[in-house]
């Protein structure tokens, strides 16, 4: 483990300071002090400048990455901060992602804009964090061509955010501080949740499964539950607090559990949160499919708060890609998994992640991905153009598909997916249906956005006051992939 700064820190030292000026060792209390430490900076600063100071976090990444965010406003609120959505703000922090290169140059890309906001508001504070701060590269990249950037810090000791504003404050240069990694989960720290009604929960950090694409292994660590007594205890504030629906999160929920001290299954998990009174649903992200167990379709199948649907990634549908992309599946076991789950739960809904241009990838393997999600009629997926990145054995791997090929594979597979996904969604057409009020329609503000259990998305006329509420909704008219409805009498 590496904990280092590269500014100056103040650390007190062993009998410099009066004892109650101390941080003490043990974690949370040892934020909970630097978050008092930080207000007081906070409160100096705004008197200095003669405003209250403004603070703005930016999700670049998946819902993990957005759990975390709102853990880092929570600080920032308890710290004294006002929060925007604005980065013209007093400080603004990027919660980074690095799944594919595109991420990368969209964080590039701000840290240009936020800039020449700095240099017209020289009190302006940058903060980098998240998946791709655990690239050495990219510390590199920051340090010689982004110099004005005040703090950076990764994914695994976000924890210790309260202690690193306070390094902040007090250092002139720039903090930065990454660990390779850690097993350490720190419970009870404030979060500030974007919705009030629902809320993310982390149930397990990191990856063991080295698909061979993908880097999250590598920013996030390995894998790690927390205690399910832990979770539940979250589940029963949340809500306690009018939270109604919950998603659980973890890079692969499937194997959640398995390294506890008293290890216990994901679908066991599920069946101790459905007991929480006030809790009416429940999602979950991601499943993998080499662990998808017949309990959880079970207890998936017999429950009236779980959800509909079920985001189960395939990458792609040849077994020769499967292999070496190291997913442990076949199309065939695939396949069968999709039928299993479909004849049990004929209402679900499943949705998927698929990547075209693969190294060695050829126009039979696209046309195998293609096969499946014919046959599997996926209400949903999400493709992606394969991206390289450095450090997974993909990246060295010999026939890197050149663009233009995988494009093309990627418009093929794409129409074929919004075909089937259209005759998905219109298959619910006449149906009512519960739907979770999130939001006043940001296009028509007479119209309220609300979700389906199955995750499909419905615009109907109502008022305000249902947000956070359960309604039944006609599904009247189908647009392709949500639906206009009116409110069931
Ligand atoms: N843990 C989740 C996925 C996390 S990343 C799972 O296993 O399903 C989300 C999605 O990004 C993946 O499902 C994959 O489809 C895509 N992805 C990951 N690495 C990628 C890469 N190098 N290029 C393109 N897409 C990638
Ligand atoms: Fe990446 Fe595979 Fe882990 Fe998902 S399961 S995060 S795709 S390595
Ligand atoms: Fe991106 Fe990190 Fe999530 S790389 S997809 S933010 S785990």
């Amino acid at each position: 483990m590496e904990d280092r700064f590269d500014g100056k820190v103040t650390r007190t030292a062993p009998g410099e300071a009066p004892m109650q000026d101390r941080p003490p060792q043990e974690e949370p209390a040892r934020q909970y002090y630097f978050i008092e430490k930080c207000r007081q900076h906070v409160l100096e600063e705004s008197r200095r400048l003669g405003h209250p100071l403004t603070a703005s976090v930016v999700t670049f990444g998946c819902q993990m990455n957005a759990r975390d965010s709102e853990k880092l406003s929570g600080i920032l609120e308890r710290a004294g901060y006002a929060l925007t959505d604005s980065e013209e703000a007093d400080f603004v922090i990027y919660n980074t992602c690095t799944v594919r290169d595109n991420a990368n140059q969209r964080v590039y890309g701000r840290l240009g804009f936020v800039h020449s906001m700095k240099k017209k508001n020289p009190h302006k504070r940058v903060a980098l964090c998240g998946c791709m701060m655990q690239e050495p590269s990219v510390i590199e990249k920051i340090k010689t061509s982004y110099r004005f950037v005040n703090l950076i810090f990764g994914t695994h000791n976000i924890f210790k955010f309260a202690e690193l504003l306070c390094a902040m404050y007090e250092n002139d240069r720039m903090v930065i501080d990454i660990w390779k990694d850690t097993d350490q989960i720190v419970e009870e720290l404030p979060v500030s949740r974007k919705y009030p009604f629902k809320s993310g929960i982390n149930i397990m950090f990191g990856c063991d499964n080295f698909c061979s694409y993908c880097i999250v292994p590598y920013v996030r660590g390995r894998e790690r539950s927390r205690r399910p007594e832990d979770i539940l205890r979250e589940i029963r504030t949340l809500a306690a607090q009018g939270v109604v629906e919950i998603m659980l999160l973890g890079q692969n929920v499937n194997s959640y559990g398995r390294h506890l001290e008293r290890p216990i299954s994901f679908a066991q998990l599920l069946r101790e949160a459905e007991q929480i009174d006030g809790i009416e649903r429940i999602r979950f992200m991601t499943s993998h499919p080499k662990d998808l167990s017949d309990e959880l379709i079970e207890v998936m199948a017999s429950s009236d708060k779980i959800c509909r649907h079920l985001h189960l990634p395939l990458q792609s549908g040849s077994t020769r890609i499967l292999q070496a992309m190291n997913r442990r599946y076949t199309k065939e076991q695939y396949l069968a998994l999709a039928e299993k789950i479909r004849s049990r739960i004929p209402d679900i809904s499943l949705t998927t992640d698929i990547i075209v241009g693969f190294p060695g990838e050829t126009e039979a393997d696209v046309e195998e991905t293609i096969d499946v999600v014919r046959k599997v009629r996926f209400d949903n997926a999400f493709t992606f153009l394969y991206s390289r990145r450095t450090g997974t054995p993909a990246a060295t791997m010999e026939d890197q598909v050149p663009r233009e090929d995988a494009q093309a594979g990627f418009d093929r597979l794409l129409s074929c997916v919004q075909e089937t996904a259209r005759e998905q969604v219109a298959r619910l057409s006449g149906q009512t249906q519960a739907a979770l009020v999130e939001e006043v329609n940001d296009r028509d503000p007479s119209l309220l956005t609300g979700r389906l259990s199955n995750n499909i998305i419905v615009h109907f006329p109502g008022s305000p006051s249902l947000i956070g509420r359960i309604v039944n909704v006609e599904l009247l008219e189908n647009r392709g992939f949500y639906f206009v409805g009116r409110m069931a009498p």
